[in-house]
């Protein structure tokens, strides 16, 4: 079955097709992430109107990429929840639309389950549940247990920022571009990690699924200003330090969920799995696990064949939501 996966929940614009659910015959992406660096974060309206300029360029640009004509197409995907309230009306808009004039199922999918089955890209072994995933975006940071197809339970999630926001906001602060997370886990690499002595937050047991990132924020701030003028080392030496720090909670608390739940296969998932720190912190710790992070960075990212592969799997498990896309509503703070 061949999936036309649409997203457009922030700003990115997506269009992909995936054929059941793993294999990627397309999968393209147009980012108005430069015009966002000058104002050093998304504008909600300025995405917007980007999406209208490339949705269709980028539906017809995926469709040649497969070598699929509309008749090859067997249903459209398109994330519903949660995003940018404008961003989200083109995606969703332009999805009923072809699949109206197309006369194909249309299956409204969550963005996070979408990241949640970045890790299916490509992937030719059996799935096996449970799985423990850590989604790491810019807009959302949650650990959830897959017990089964689309049967989530959300252990924990962030009570302030997301840990890409985290990395977005010190980026900002020590006067590096937009986005933060490439751009600090680039100068980390010539820093010193133990220059400076970040906490570690919310690794107590009370909380311990949950995240905060706001107490590691406030005390980066607090070194900028001790600092005064940063040189170019003082700027390498926050990122490492910052990197050290957040990583650490991100992978300890992975690991201990991991543990509690003696899960089969462990994942992360979202912008900040891109992180190599990160990725090496999870393999070493989660040692004797089975563990993955998305095949390529394009899939850790906003992209839509992440779309297409969780709406094959949603159809898999119950046929009545390829009759669900009649009236998609949108919501765009929608939880998993
Ligand atoms: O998943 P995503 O594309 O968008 C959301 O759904 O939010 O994630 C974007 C986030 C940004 O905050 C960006 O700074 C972060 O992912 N990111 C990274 C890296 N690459 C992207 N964070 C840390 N290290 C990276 N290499
Ligand atoms: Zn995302």
């Amino acid at each position: 079955m061949k999936i036309l996966g649409i997203e457009s929940t922030c700003d990115e614009t997506a269009a992909a097709v995936v054929e059941n659910g793993t294999r990627v015959l397309s999968n393209v992406i147009a980012s108005s992430i430069d015009l966002h660096k000058k104002t050093g974060g998304v504008v909600p309206e300025v995405a917007a109107r980007e999406h209208l300029k490339q949705i269709a360029p980028v539906i017809d640009h995926a469709l040649e990429e497969a070598s699929c004509a509309w008749d090859d197409i067997d249903a459209i995907a398109v994330a519903h929840a949660p995003g940018l309230i404008a961003s989200l009306l083109v995606g969703v808009n332009s999805a009923q639309a072809i699949a109206y004039i197309q006369n194909k199922p249309l299956i409204p999918t969550h963005h996070i389950a979408g990241h949640i089955y970045s890790n299916f890209l490509d992937r030719e072994e059996d799935i096996q549940f449970p799985i423990l995933v850590l989604t790491v975006s810019g807009g959302h940071n949650e650990l959830v247990l897959l017990k089964g197809h689309h049967e989530f339970e959300v252990l924990g999630e962030t009570l302030d920022d997301a840990a890409g926001e985290a990395f977005d906001k010190v980026a900002r602060l020590i006067g590096l571009g937009y986005p933060g997370g490439p751009a600090i886990s680039k100068a980390a690499e010539s820093g010193d990690g133990t220059r400076f002595d970040l906490p570690r937050p919310m690794l107590d047991k009370e909380n311990k699924y949950n995240f905060s990132f706001s107490g590691l924020k406030s005390a980066v701030l607090r070194e900028q200003q001790k600092l005064g003028e940063l040189k170019e080392q003082d700027v390498n030496d926050i990122s490492a330090s910052f990197q050290e720090a957040a990583t650490d909670v991100l992978s300890d608390k992975l690991k201990l969920a991991a543990d509690e739940f003696d899960v089969k296969e462990v994942h992360l998932a979202g912008g900040v799995s891109a992180n190599k720190r990160l990725r090496e912190k999870c393999e070493e710790k989660l040692q004797g696990r089975v563990f993955h992070a998305p095949k390529q960075i394009r899939y850790c990212t906003d992209n839509a064949a992440m779309i297409a592969s969780a709406a094959y799997f949603l159809q898999e498990k119950d046929k009545s939501v390829l009759g669900s896309g009649k009236t998609v509503e949108i919501f765009s703070q929608k939880p998993l």
